[in-house]
């Protein structure tokens, strides 16, 4: 045997992730657990972010000229080529290790609850079930006047350069929560249901600044949960975290799932 592992090897594969007793004694107890997910978390899938780091969405493009109802009424082949351009990219991504690393937490924690952000379909893809999209998705296509919806894919391949036309007269647009817009009032009722009983809340790969969402963060805090968080960079919620992981979750989510699977086990 060697007495050191190969070089190329990551360092951070090898080092066991070091709980705090805090982390580790809700761990072994928890029964309600929330993951919450941002973009971060798809970083790996070579998706890009919307803020911080290289090649931030929205350092490069206009939020308001792409993601309001009033870009779409004034310019809905752009919107809509833009988010055929995202389709795309998310349709030709596979999920990494961060997404895999959610599903064995839904096995570890039969109650879990993923709430994500993104509008990607990869923790779906990955094998996680019953997740809640508060700001929606790109998966789907709904029409702008009578609601009916469609698969993304099909629209974008019928007419990729502008919006599709609905029998009714209408036109298709992404299924995804745009600026001004509410969010699906059922799916944020169960989110923010699920934050506020959560025994551990673990916020990966979101910069927590787009509320209503965001606001779940406190909500688990407030309710008692110990939260982790999962992100290079520190956030305007990391002061509420009990255990705070500066890394990519690509790494830090395998490494911390199975760390709380260790405190299961005993
Ligand atoms: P953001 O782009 O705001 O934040 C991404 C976060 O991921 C940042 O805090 C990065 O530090 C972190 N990050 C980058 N690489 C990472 C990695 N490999 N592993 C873990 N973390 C990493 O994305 P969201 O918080 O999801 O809304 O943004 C929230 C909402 O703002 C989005 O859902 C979208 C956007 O406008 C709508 O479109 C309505």
């Amino acid at each position: 045997m060697p007495d050191s592992p190969p070089a190329d090897l990551p360092s951070t594969d090898l080092a066991p992730l070091e709980l705090p007793a805090t982390v580790r004694r809700r761990a072994a107890t928890a029964r309600r657990v929330v993951a919450f997910t941002g973009a971060g978390v798809s970083r790996e899938s070579g998706l890009a972010t919307f803020r911080g780091g290289e090649g931030g969405l929205w350092d490069r493009f206009r939020p308001e000229e792409l993601a309001t109802p009033e870009a779409f009424a004034s310019h809905p082949e752009r919107v809509w080529g833009w988010y055929a351009w995202r389709f795309r990219a998310a349709a030709a991504a596979e999920p990494n290790p961060g997404h895999h690393a959610l599903v064995r937490l839904g096995e570890i924690f039969p109650q879990l609850t993923l709430v994500t952000q993104n509008v990607d379909g990869l923790h779906q893809r990955a094998g996680s079930r019953g997740v809640l999209e508060v700001h929606g998705t790109l998966r789907r296509a709904r029409c702008h006047r009578c609601g009916t919806e469609r698969e993304m894919a099909a629209a974008v391949e019928e007419s990729p350069d502008e919006p599709p036309r609905c029998p009714c007269g209408g036109r298709f647009r992404p299924a995804v929560v745009w600026f001004g817009e509410p969010l699906p009032q059922d799916v944020l009722r169960r989110a923010a249901e699920a934050a506020g009983e959560a025994d551990l809340f673990v916020a990966a790969g979101t910069s927590a600044t787009v509320f209503p969402a965001a606001g779940l963060i406190d909500t688990a805090h407030r309710g008692g949960a110990v939260v982790i968080e999962v992100n290079p960079e520190p956030t305007a919620f990391s002061g509420l975290a009990e255990l705070r992981i500066a890394a990519p979750s690509g790494e830090a989510l395998p490494r911390l799932a199975a760390a709380l699977a260790a405190c299961r086990a005993g």
